[in-house]
């Protein structure tokens, strides 16, 4: 059995439909503190099996005792924590406790128990401003411009730490580029709980007509046509590469990172442009400043990735934004489609 904290969250949520196709049993725990119980219903629907599911906080020590004496977890994958860079500088040090904290509570809590085996999200945002791109794993970290991002780092230094203290520790540290999409079957996807700060769901809602026009932040840095470049990878790639990471694993000792990027970084113009052909729907824009903290480009070296996992992002820019923008038509939650007609059904 896989123990995913967060599991009812956006990736999370991913990562347990891919588990439970792959035959894993599942068990989630997550505090539904950014996401909703209703998740688990849509799981089932995609897997065809329900998750096992605990509502509680992953610093809750107690609780992780009881778990883990109670259920046959083998492997752990890490997803629960806050990850809004905005509010992580309003309120660092509740994203010190979740993020940071939670990791260290999990970790004692697991080896307690004696599980060893530990798959944690972790992300680009470690690099900070890189220089060098593409960025490969041996690339130093750097300076995370934001508590959010020096939390995550943070909670790598403490995983690596405590696998060096302990040699029966097997570490995965994935290191996220920038998430988009959804799952085929529209049921499941990114749900911001207010304003979206990144790209793509700030995006969707301009398309569904809930927001007037995208700010694009920065349309002077030295990339093609100055805007951001990013490396954007679909959740559903990502889901798998959390499989392989627990398979690889199961073999070795000691703290392993890969990237998990498609190695290609497209500009915000570039994004728009793509997304308008998979939907048919134009996207207002007005050119802003920069916003504080952002870096110019980011895109990954992924090659480690599929030299020891054998991961490899599989879809193109154009399929995230059609599987992100059939999420979006398809949210219940947020009304009745408007232009759910724009797109043909899911043939995958
Ligand atoms: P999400 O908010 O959708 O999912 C996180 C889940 O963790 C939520 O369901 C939330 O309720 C839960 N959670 C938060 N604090 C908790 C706590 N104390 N105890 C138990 N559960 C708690 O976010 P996501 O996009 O799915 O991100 C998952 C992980 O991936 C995060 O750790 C994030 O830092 C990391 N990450 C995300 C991105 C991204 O752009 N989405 C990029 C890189 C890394
Ligand atoms: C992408 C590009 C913006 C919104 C953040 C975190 C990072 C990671 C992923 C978790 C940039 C531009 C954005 C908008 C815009 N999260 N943009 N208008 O900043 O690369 O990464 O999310 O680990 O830690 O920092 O992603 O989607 O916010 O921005 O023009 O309304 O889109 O300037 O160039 P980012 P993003």
């Amino acid at each position: 059995m896989i123990l995913i904290t967060g599991g009812t969250g956006y990736i999370g949520a991913h990562v347990a439909v891919e588990l439970l196709n792959n035959g894993d049993q599942v068990l989630i725990l997550d505090n539904l503190c950014n996401s909703s119980r209703t998740t688990l219903g849509l799981i089932a629907s995609v897997a065809g099996r329900t998750p096992g599911f605990v509502q509680a906080d992953v610093r809750h020590r107690r609780t992780l005792n009881s778990l883990f004496r109670e259920y046959p977890i083998e492997a752990v994958v890490h997803c629960a924590g806050l990850k809004a860079v905005g509010e992580s500088v309003r309120d660092p040090l509740r994203y010190y406790a979740t993020n940071v904290g939670g990791s260290v509570t999990l970790c004692q809590a697991m080896a307690e128990a004696g599980v060893f085996r530990l798959v944690f999200s972790s992300s680009a945002t470690v690099y900070g401003d890189c220089p060098q791109m593409p960025i490969a794993e041996t690339c130093p970290t750097g300076q995370p411009t934001n508590p959010y991002g020096q939390s995550k780092l943070m909670a790598e230094h403490v995983m690596r730490s405590t696998a060096a203290s302990d040699p029966r520790w097997s570490v995965g540290l994935l290191r996220y580029f920038n998430p988009i999409g959804a799952h085929r079957s529209g049921k499941l996807g990114e749900r911001p709980s207010s304003t979206p700060n990144n790209l793509l769901p700030y995006l969707l809602q301009v398309a569904a007509r809930e927001r007037a026009v995208l700010k694009v932040f920065g349309n002077d840095y030295p990339t093609p046509d100055g805007t951001g470049v990013r490396d954007y990878v679909h959740v559903a790639d990502l889901a798998d590469g959390h499989v392989r990471a627990l398979e690889f694993l199961r073999g070795e000792t000691g703290v392993h990172v890969w990237n998990f990027g498609t190695g290609r970084g497209y500009s915000v113009l570039e994004v728009v442009q793509a997304f308008e052909r998979a939907s048919g729907v134009r996207v207002p824009l007005s050119f802003e400043a920069r916003r504080e903290g952002d870096i110019a480009r980011c895109w990954a070296d992924p090659a480690k990735a599929a030299r020891q996992i054998g991961w490899k992002a599989r879809h193109g820019l154009e399929q995230m934004l059609e599987d992100a923008w059939r999420w979006q038509c398809c949210s219940r939650e947020r009304g009745e489609p408007l232009a759910l007609a724009t797109l043909p059904a899911t043939g995958r």
